[in-house]
């Protein structure tokens, strides 16, 4: 060094000032190019209950394909993944919002047949059980609902959607985690090795598949590829539909070709409701829409300015979240086919003087159950939900479902599908049914325009706790700045339709407390079926969750 020389000193300075200078810009560079942080996507991803079948629906995307290909194509996929969640045996809602912001809504839920079982409503189950049986059977949706989207938003070959499913179905997969936990549920195994379905679900010995074993679909992959090659009138006008009709009267059943001829797909304008500077489009009834917009309108007056609450302010804000979700279940009964009631209707429930007046009434302490003009009823379980959005912007929120964990366990041997018990659904939330009548359901996919010019795609299933669930999602994440991931993530209070509060493990014990001490009822239950996935495109960057509590993994690229 000490023979060193001025000149050289200024030269390795310089020399290490320009590296600085570039390891700087290349940070930067970075940055621009890739933009978005670990984790999330750059152009398009899908939310779906499984890792397999966000996959799948990735693929189609890849291919060239819209949102709605990927979601035809994850749904397909998730019919074998999660066959006790939904299948081509139900129905669907897809709230799709094309690039130019116009939102549609296609709804294609089962409905009531020509003819069914007199005194229906006399079966329905008093307390939390299943509705087994072929009289809650109503007309399936799905396949007529995947064709009407398709020849609207698809842009890959309709038969392409079912490639995955078809080499899924036949080649087998390995046991789903969550399919081998559900099924080694004592109850769920039960029902199920005691029902047509152990003809797919059952080893030679008649016990329930479970970790390790290769789950197959033989007479559906042959089902799926005829759909696949001549289309939904497959079902609905040809043999499938008539092997199909033939397994449900085995069954007991009442439907008929005439049924499956009749169905009709409701393609609607979404409602828009406004949420201070957030936009959000919701199915009209009757899906559930109007009632998580109500609790979310209610809630929007609410909730504390700053970010990070303490233990009292959290106390307040679930205090006054289960409050709405109390007057929400006092208006399930606005929630009906508005086919079947036009003289009434749940336009109310987004009417900001209702709002208003409603907001009124909650106060800081918790009231007697006429108090919010609750009837009691039994809760519901169950369904799927996907959430996609593709490089073109179009977007697609669709929940799907055959009601119950395997519908009613109708299993149909000629075609390999499992039917719904959609009809259950009226259970507790009508007095009357009609011949073509759309059950009402707590089904709500929505897309909503967020503050930041972000779009936030979500849904969620788990029958009654579906609002709960969604609802507080977006009020963890919208307005109390979680990550979506957290947000979902986060631990729900559920107001059953009783009106007591049940909080999920690890839901903030001294926030219950607090609660408890407003007087609200609270129950233990292990029963939690709440699942969340969405899709949020923020900045340029996608992010994407699956709820961990279905063991989801999204996909894309
Ligand atoms: C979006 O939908 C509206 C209404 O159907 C239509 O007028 C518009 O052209 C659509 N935009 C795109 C990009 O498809
Ligand atoms: C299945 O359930 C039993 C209890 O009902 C439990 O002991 C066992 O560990 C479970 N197996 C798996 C693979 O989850
Ligand atoms: C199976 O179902 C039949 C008819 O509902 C019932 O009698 C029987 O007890 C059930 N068996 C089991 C193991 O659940
Ligand atoms: C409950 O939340 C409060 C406020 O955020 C926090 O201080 C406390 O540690 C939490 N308690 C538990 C048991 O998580
Ligand atoms: C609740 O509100 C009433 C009147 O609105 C007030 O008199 C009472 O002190 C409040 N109670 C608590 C615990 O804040």
């Amino acid at each position: 060094m000490a023979n060193c020389k001025p000149w050289l000193v200024c030269c390795l300075v310089l020399v290490g000032l320009i590296g600085a200078v570039a390891v700087v810009c290349l940070c930067i560079a970075l940055l621009v190019v890739e933009g978005c942080p670990s984790g999330s996507f750059k152009f398009a991803a899908v939310s779906a209950d499984s890792r397999i079948c966000s996959n799948a629906g990735r693929s189609m995307l890849q291919q060239g394909g819209s949102a709605v290909d990927g979601a035809i194509a994850a749904l397909l996929c998730t019919s074998l993944v999660n066959p006790q969640s939904m299948g081509i045996g139900g129905g669907s809602i897809f709230t799709i919002r094309n690039k130019t912001g116009n939102v549609k809504v296609y709804n294609f839920r089962e409905v009531v047949p020509k003819s069914f079982k007199a005194n229906l409503l006399n079966d329905c189950p008093v307390s939390f059980r299943m509705s087994i049986g072929s009289q809650w059977i109503g007309i399936p949706g799905e396949l007529r609902g995947y064709e009407v989207v398709h020849k609207q938003y698809g842009r890959l070959p309709w038969a392409k959607l079912f490639e995955p499913s078809i080499q899924l179905a036949r080649g087998g997969i390995e046991m789903p985690p969550y399919l081998a936990k559900l099924l080694n549920n004592s109850f769920v195994k039960n029902i199920v090795e005691n029902s047509s379905l152990c003809k797919i679900l059952c080893n030679k010995n008649k016990n329930v598949l479970g970790k390790g074993d290769i789950l197959k679909f033989p007479k559906l992959a042959e089902t799926m590829e005829t759909i696949a090659e001549k289309g939904a009138d497959a079902l609905y006008t040809g043999k499938i539909g008539q092997d199909l009709i033939k397994d449900i009267k085995d069954a007991g059943g009442t439907l008929e070709m005439e049924d499956l001829k009749s169905f009709q797909v409701r393609v609607e304008d979404a409602w828009t409701v406004p949420l201070g500077n957030i936009q959000m489009h919701i199915p009209p009834p009757p899906s559930g829409g109007a009632l998580l917009a109500f609790i979310l309108a209610l809630m929007k007056g609410f909730i504390p300015k700053q970010k990070s609450l303490d233990v009292y302010q959290k106390i307040g804000m679930y205090h006054h979240y289960i409050e709405a979700a109390k007057f929400a279940n006092g208006q399930k009964r606005s929630i009906f086919d508005p086919q079947f009631n036009k003289a009434k209707n749940a336009n109310h429930l987004i009417d900001p003087d209702f709002i208003n007046h409603i907001r009124a009434k909650i106060t800081n302490r918790t009231h007697d159950i006429s108090y919010y003009s609750v009837k009691p009823s039994s809760d519901r379980f169950g369904t799927t939900h996907v959430s996609v959005l593709d490089e073109d912007g179009l977007a697609v929120s669709a929940t799907s479902t055959i009601n119950e964990i395997f519908g009613g366990t109708v299993y149909s041997p000629r075609t390999g599908i499992i039917l719904n018990n959609e009809l259950s659904d009226f259970c507790g939330r009508a007095d009357t049914v009609r011949a073509g009548e759309q059950p009402p359901s707590s089904m709500t996919p929505v897309i909503l325009e967020t503050e930041s010019g972000g779009l936030l795609v979500i849904g969620g299933s788990g029958g009654s706790m579906i609002t709960s669930a969604v609802a507080l999602s977006i009020i963890n994440h919208l307005w109390l700045g979680m990550t979506l991931k957290d947000a979902i993530a986060m631990p729900i209070a559920f107001v059953d339709s009783k009106n007591n509060v049940k909080f999920e493990p690890g839901f903030n014990t001294s926030v219950i407390d607090g609660l408890k001490a407003l007087g609200h009822k609270v129950v233990d239950t292990p029963y939690f079926f709440n699942v969340v996935n969405a899709v949020e495109k923020d900045n340029g960057c996608i992010a994407a969750i699956s709820d961990e509590r279905k063991m989801g993994v999204p996909a894309g690229y």
